[in-house]
């Protein structure tokens, strides 16, 4: 298997390193060899070319089986002209490879429960839910857009705007992982408001007519932001459009305590996927292995599980080896509690090749 390795920006790179640690293992472990290349993207490429996604950057990652991605921007590109921040990176590298669809899975590890904000009695319902966010389309990528001078103001815009062939391949994702997980399907729009979100929810509507089994509901998008404070045990999958998915996916990964631990996977039609944590480059920390590496490190389990037919069992082992680690007590600052053992970015991976 080709991976391509974009360790980018910030932490990015501390984490990559031990995540690629773990890939090596398991390539040892299980007979599988793994070749990787890696390219720039974000911050670290218009320093060294210019512009965040340069197209060798695109050419390597299109030559490749799997992407893997650490983390782009950070405040040194700020101030920088909008069209190259280290963000326009990431959005092109989603558009160049086709990945409409981003899977980000939030769990409760029954080892965070204490790192859950949620009040006890929420939590012990347990939260496992799925976010499918659209990631090509809307406010995102529509057009027109842009800012400029109208009556003697300015004015900003964007555009919010689906084809129902972008909705009903979305929609179909969503409704095949409800399939292979509790069969519920909730898709979040503002259907009350706006045209584009009626659409959205006829096409999905359309699409159910295929998948019988599975038991579809509607929320406005509001609401499902309340409810997931309020009762995310409600949830089995989410899907929706691209802004409403940035934001809820967000919420929805906080809820379980640890940013730092949710990994996602970004697939279009054909190879490659890209993965990576759900996280930021956290510049603050950068640099001082004090990052948590472990979604990065379950990113490489989805990696595995969602490129190969046969790597089931190497995801699983490294989810496994994760787990075992967390129930040992070892804890980055992120997670930290009282009596764990504190460790930083490096001394956390070498715990899961430990029980790997
Ligand atoms: C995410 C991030 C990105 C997004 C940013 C960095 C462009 O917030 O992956 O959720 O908005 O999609
Ligand atoms: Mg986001």
């Amino acid at each position: 298997m080709k991976i391509c390795v974009m360790p980018g920006d910030g932490i990015g790179r501390e984490i990559v390193a031990q995540a690629l640690r773990v890939l090596d293992k398991v390539g040892a472990k299980f007979g599988k060899k793994f070749e990787t290349e890696e390219a720039l993207i974000g911050g670290c490429a218009i320093d060294a070319t210019g512009v965040p996604l340069p197209d060798e950057t695109v050419r390597l990652c299109k030559a490749s089986d799997a992407v893997l991605l650490g983390a782009v921007g950070g405040p040194k590109w700020d101030t920088i002209d909008p069209s190259i921040r280290p963000e326009r990176g990431l959005l092109g590298i989603r558009k160049e490879l086709g990945l409409f669809a981003n899977l980000r899975p939030a769990s409760l590890f029954p080892e965070l429960q204490h790192a859950c904000f949620l009040r006890p009695d929420i939590v012990a319902k347990g939260i496992d839910l799925l976010v499918v966010r659209e990631l090509t389309g809307g406010a995102y990528f529509g057009t027109p857009k842009g800012i400029e001078v109208r009556d003697g103001e300015r004015v900003g815009f964007n555009n919010m705007i689906y084809s129902e062939h972008e909705i009903r391949r979305i929609a179909k994702v969503g409704f095949e992982a409800a399939r292979k997980r509790r069969g519920q399907l909730c898709s979040v729009d503002k259907a009350n408001v706006l045209d584009v979100s009626r659409l959205w929810r006829e096409v999905v509507i359309e699409v159910s007519k295929d998948f019988p089994d599975v038991d579809l509901s509607h929320m406005y998008v509001d609401n499902a932001a309340m409810q997931l404070v309020r009762d995310p045990s409600q949830f089995d999958v989410i899907v929706t459009e691209n802004l409403f998915g940035d934001i809820l996916s967000d919420e929805a990964s906080v809820i379980t305590g640890s940013i730092g631990m949710l990994p996602s996977a970004s697939v279009g039609a054909g190879k490659p996927g890209l993965f990576e944590p759900i996280h930021g480059s956290a510049p603050d920390i950068a640099g001082q292995n004090k990052a948590n590496p472990l979604a990065t490190i379950l990113s490489v389990a989805m990696l595995l599980r969602y490129t190969s037919d046969d790597m089931a069992d190497e995801a699983a082992a490294i989810e496994a080896a994760v787990q075992k680690t967390l129930a040992q007590g070892y804890r980055t600052g992120d997670i930290r509690e009282d009596g764990c053992k504190l460790v930083g970015c490096v001394e956390m991976a070498d715990a899961v090749l430990a029980n790997l």
